[in-house]
């Protein structure tokens, strides 16, 4: 196979700069025509090292005009390749005008302009502009956008672009054009357009310097009051961008607008962001809490990308984490502020060990910065964003606060309007702060999820404490040695009634925020702690300060009384985690051979005291409720044994509510229709909370529990409880009652698209011992379109992710979707090459379910019009 591998080590600067592009579109049914007028001039002082200008283009593109300084190019004077168009000796500056063809309504990739709803839209990044005209795509070429757009007037009323609104012509022939300018420049992946029949609501922001920005969210007509938690959310961030970074927006215009078929979640286009209609619209008919909380986390992240992104971009797509990593963190801490701190915290760090230490414990384990790809469609990972977001508050965590805004300002003064790297970041935040980061880079460089050990021990003779720490990184592609990481470890010691002890360490240092901080920077150090007067109870990795696993044989009674007592909460919830962990382990190893289970009544009495503790915060305590899910429970054996984790997670659970039924119910008749509209964060966590409760209870198989999960069913006043009797049905064995509510809440929503996401996942997610034939026959659904994505992610997706059924040796599923996949890819291969994570566990299989993979693994790969988003993740399955 050859290699079409592009690596960071290649990076040359642009040998061209481009001064302005005029884009001129004719938007029809059939054939669409962009004139795009562009001037280049050489880059001062980058003498050509060829004398050829390489300009990317060519998927669904047909050429028909090109013009350089007013001139048709002859033959001899330019190259058609496959995917560029190359000038043969262009001259130190001119003005080149080419024209180009394309048909979106035939374009499925849903890259650079397609049709959505009858409605055009774009999405240019990573490379989707090489498919509107053939330019430099490339981020380090920011400049000045000019765009004018022509269209059917009854057909496409709204049309937009990126920057200001300058006016709107009607031609007189049923058809006008819109003029726009962006007085920003900007590189071509924040390129948009959007021209179709769409409602808009509308508001205003006041920013800091007093200037009026005119705020539009526009989705289909009917739709508009669905938009109005999007246009808050907004508001919010643009509010919290103020207040935290002192960042202010830069145009009088900010358009959002929802689309119903898109790849990614949503994308922060200068000026005129486009969202998956999933986190635009909702109202509490239609949408969960979840969905709220999504939306408008994700509208604050798009929001802060015009910052990060947008006015500092970026050098390369290797540098991917540099605006994804700083945005998700800019975004966790919008929605801390707008929750609960240690809550917003837990939930982060959840995420983070499911998706992203899975990934990086996987075959496509790769760095934040990575150095070589197939696919740049493939670096919008976990990796890239959420382990990209725990470096950056790493370096929150070593600098503080304050210092960390003094970084950011000091960011955005050396390198507004540049296109800059994540060194060039490190170095903006480090430096002012007097540290040095050269070690802690090594984040950026090296793949791999670190380990800690921890060994302690007390002398009470010479009232010494000690701490050894050793840390080490697993191998992972390309990398077999690693060196250690600087890893900042929040601590404390605890007296015997749980207050934090003061410390005499010479190596802790406390942070401008006031929190205690050992940097871990050796292979193994020893830190002595001095004037301890009684034993402690070490805390560490309090608030989770970096993203490691811990190795840490604590004494049991430890874990138990930092459960109860730490002062950091999210240590108090994560030895629940530990020690459930630990449980869950001799649990599985006892299903795995076949032995009776035995459930450790310790762990299961301390998880009654807080089912029965009343003092405890509901959010919290939701939180704290909630076990390790699969994906968790994997990466801490050895062997993924679907049968037995199923067998050992669930008596757990059944275990717990069998004995605190009464405190389940309590909680759940508790808090069951309080305030079922209310948008407030509390009553989400309420309903957090008795639905998990609900939860428990549905493990008792007990009818009369069964009663009330229906008349929650029947009775719920908002989406978030009908969707979680809907998810709890699902789950049932016995079809009565099942495919009774699994009828009714498709005829109840089948016309809402949306809805009938929730509806696909619920079935795919199922624990049933049928969910492989009933996600069989759903792909064959009305309710199914294989061409939209949100469909397929929400089966495929759901079933890929829902690890007991994947991996049943019952069935066969990785035949089932390994042909999937080789459907998709040719339609879309971004989504196709989503669904290959499925895969991710094959390592961890036993030999037999692992031939069976790999067998399909192979197949797929033999397939030579494979796409090199899939291939490329594919590959690496069966050669690692
Ligand atoms: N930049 C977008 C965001 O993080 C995501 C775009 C995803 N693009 C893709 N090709 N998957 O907000
Ligand atoms: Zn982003």
């Amino acid at each position: 196979m050859k290699s079409e591998k592009i690596y960071l080590k290649d990076y040359e600067s642009p040998s061209y700069n481009v001064e302005s592009i005029h884009l001129d579109f004719n938007l029809n049914e059939d054939i669409c025509t962009v004139l795009a007028k562009t001037n280049y001039v050489a880059h001062p002082g980058s003498k050509a090292k060829s004398n050829e200008l390489v300009l990317n283009g060519g998927e669904g593109l047909k050429l028909t005009k090109l013009l350089l300084n007013g001139e048709a190019l002859s033959e001899s004077q330019y190259r058609s390749e496959k995917e560029a168009l190359v000038l043969l000796n262009p001259p130190s500056q001119f003005e080149l005008i080419v024209e180009t063809k394309l048909e979106p309504q035939n374009n499925t990739a849903l890259e650079g302009l397609y049709k959505s709803s009858g409605i055009f839209c774009t999405q240019c990044e990573a490379q989707g502009f090489r498919r509107i005209t053939y330019f430099l795509d490339r981020p380090d070429v920011m400049t000045k956008y000019s765009v004018t757009i022509e269209a059917n007037k009854k057909n496409y009323p709204v049309l937009l672009s990126n920057g200001d609104r300058l006016k709107v012509e009607d031609l007189g022939n049923g058809r006008h054009k819109s003029y726009w300018a962006d007085p920003h420049k900007k590189p071509c992946y924040l390129f948009a357009l959007v021209a179709g029949d769409l409602g808009v609501i509308k508001d205003t922001f006041k920013t800091l310097s007093g200037k009026k920005v005119e705020l539009e969210v526009y989705a289909p007509h009917g739709k508009q009051e669905r938009c109005l938690h999007a246009m808050d959310s907004l508001k919010k961030s643009m509010k919290w961008d103020e207040d935290t970074f002192g960042l202010e927006y830069d145009l009088g215009t900010y358009m959002v607008v929802s689309i119903d078929d898109f790849n990614a979640g949503a994308m922060e286009n200068k000026g005129l962001n486009i969202f998956n209609s999933r986190l635009v619209l909702a109202d509490s008919q239609s949408a969960t809490d979840q969905d709220f909380f999504n939306i408008e986390s994700v509208v604050a992240h798009e929001y802060f990308h015009n910052w990060t992104g947008n006015r500092v971009t970026l050098a390369n797509w290797f540098q991917l984490s540099l605006k994804e990593g700083l945005t998700v963190f800019r975004d966790q801490e919008f929605s801390a502020d707008q929750t609960d701190r240690g809550v917003q915290r837990i939930n982060d760090v959840d995420a983070l060990r499911a998706r992203q230490f899975a990934e990086d414990a996987g075959p496509n384990s790769h760095p934040v910065r990575p150095d070589s790809c197939m696919s740049v469609d493939n670096f919008f990972t976990m990796t890239i964003y959420e382990k990209g977001a725990e470096v950056i508050r790493m370096m929150q965590t070593i600098v503080g606060r304050k210092g960390f805004r003094k970084g950011m300002d000091e960011y955005f003064r050396r390198h507004d309007g540049q296109a800059v790297t994540t060194d060039d970041f490190a170095a903006a935040i480090s430096e002012p702060n007097g540290k040095d980061f050269t070690q802690f880079k090594r984040w950026y460089t090296q793949a791999g999820t670190p380990r800690v050990s921890v060994t302690e021990s007390y002398n009470s003779d010479k009232k010494e404490y000690s701490l050894v720490l050793k840390q080490s990184c697993p191998e992972t592609a390309g990398q077999s040695k690693k060196e250690p990481f600087h890893i900042p470890l929040m601590v404390a010691l605890l007296d015997p009634q749980g207050r934090e002890m003061s410390i005499k360490c010479p190596e802790v240092f406390v942070n401008s925020d006031g929190k205690k901080i050992i940097e871990l920077k050796k292979t193994e150090e020893t830190y002595r702690f001095q004037g301890v007067d009684e034993s402690p109870v070490l805390s560490i990795l309090r608030e989770f300060s970096a993203p490691i696993y811990l190795d840490w044989n604590a004494n049991v009674d430890h874990l138990y009384f930092l459960m109860e007592k730490d002062t950091d909460s999210f240590n108090r919830r994560e030895m629940v985690q530990k020690l459930s962990l630990q449980v869950l382990k001799s649990l599985v190893s006892q299903a795995s051979n076949n032995q009776p289970l035995n459930v450790d009544s310790r762990f299961v009495n301390a998880m009654g005291t807080a089912i029965l503790d009343e003092r405890m915060d509901p959010g919290f305590k939701e939180c704290l409720l909630t076990l390790p899910i699969y994906s968790i429970i994997a990466q801490n054996e050895n062997v993924l044994e679907a049968l037995a984790f199923e067998k050992a997670r669930e008596t757990l659970l059944t275990t717990i509510a069998e004995k605190f039924k009464q405190g389940l119910l309590n909680i759940y008749l508790r808090f069951n229709g309080v305030d079922p509209t209310s948008r407030d964060s509390k009553v989400f966590a309420h309903r957090a909370l008795k639905n998990l409760a609900l939860s428990y209870l549905s493990r008792l198989k007990d009818p009369e529990i069964t009663n009330l999960i229906v008349r929650q069913y029947q009775s719920a006043e908002n989406m978030t409880d009908k969707n979680h009797a809907l998810n709890l049905l699902a789950h049932l064995e016995s079809t009565d009652d099942r495919n009774v509510y699994i009828q009714s809440f498709y005829d109840t929503w089948k016309h809402d698209n949306l809805v009938m996401n929730k509806w696909l996942i619920a079935q795919a997610s199922s624990i049933r011992t049928n969910c492989l034939e009933d996600v069989k026959a759903l792909c064959k659904h009305p309710a199914f379109n294989i061409t939209n994505p949100n469909n397929v992610y929400s089966l495929l997706g759901a079933f890929g992710g829902n690890l007991i059924r994947f991996h049943d040796p019952r069935v066969n599923a990785y035949q089932f979707f390994a042909d999937k996949i080789l459907e998709i890819d040719p339609v879309n291969p971004q989504v196709a090459a989503r669904l290959c994570s499925a895969f991710n566990f094959t390592s961890k299989l036993n030999p037999e379910m692992k031939d069976r993979a790999l067998k399909e693994i192979r197949r797929m790969v033999a397939n030579k019009n494979l796409s090199k988003n899939s291939r490329e993740l594919l590959q690496t399955m069966v050669t690692s």
